[in-house]
């Protein structure tokens, strides 16, 4: 007796896909792999090259948004220092993290304007101009200096800490002033920069 014969087709070995399809999916595995490593790795470039974007922080110099022109003589002007902190991913928003004093100097005086860091030197507290706009003071423990910073009492350690002013900011009256935003040791006699 035979075996009857089966209806269906006889089974076909697997054939390996044609070369023209491995080609399509390794390109398109290698694009994607590429577009994920790149999408992964801008935040961490742009974080490293961040400062180098920053033109305000180069050399700690922060520029003012104020020009030589905007200050009278003798007058003291108080000027925020606003920062903007970025990570790979956040940009926060503005914040003032200090503040500096502006004295334009009367007409031909080298240089033409002196800054001070409003941050007391006996401990920190941020100095104020007197009412009679000719002293500087300090509300905490009462330390008082001259429009020039010296002392005017034996409060405080040193005098006001004088900052550095870039000088080409201030070879024109039109130019915002650039200045140098630093932070000094308080309690100390002498000027010593925090890191
Ligand atoms: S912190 Fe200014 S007088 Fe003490």
């Amino acid at each position: 007796m035979t075996a009857p014969a089966s209806s269906s087709p006889p089974l076909s070995p697997l054939q390996p896909d044609p070369p023209s399809r491995r080609r399509f999916y390794a390109l398109a595995t290698n694009l994607l792999g590429g577009l994920i490593a790149l999408l992964v790795g801008i935040p961490g470039v742009r974080f490293l090259l961040d400062p180098l974007g920053r033109r305000q922080d180069q050399g700690g110099f922060r520029t003012l948004p104020l020009t030589l022109a905007e200050l009278e003589v003798g007058v003291p002007r108080q000027v925020p220092i606003v920062e903007v902190r970025t990570d790979a991913w956040v940009k926060y928003p503005p914040e003032p993290v200090g503040s500096v004093w502006l004295v334009r100097q009367s007409e031909g005086s080298q240089p033409p304007l002196v800054a001070f860091s409003a941050e007391c030197p006996h401990l920190g507290c941020a100095v104020n101009l007197a009412a009679d706009g000719q002293t500087f003071i300090c509300p905490c423990h009462a330390s008082a200096f001259r429009l020039d910073g010296q002392r005017l009492n034996e409060i405080p350690p040193r005098p006001l800490d004088q900052l550095e002013v870039d000088p080409e900011s201030i070879a024109s009256t039109q130019t915002p002033i650039r200045v140098k935003f630093e932070r000094f040791r308080t309690g100390s006699e002498e000027k010593i920069p925090l890191a």
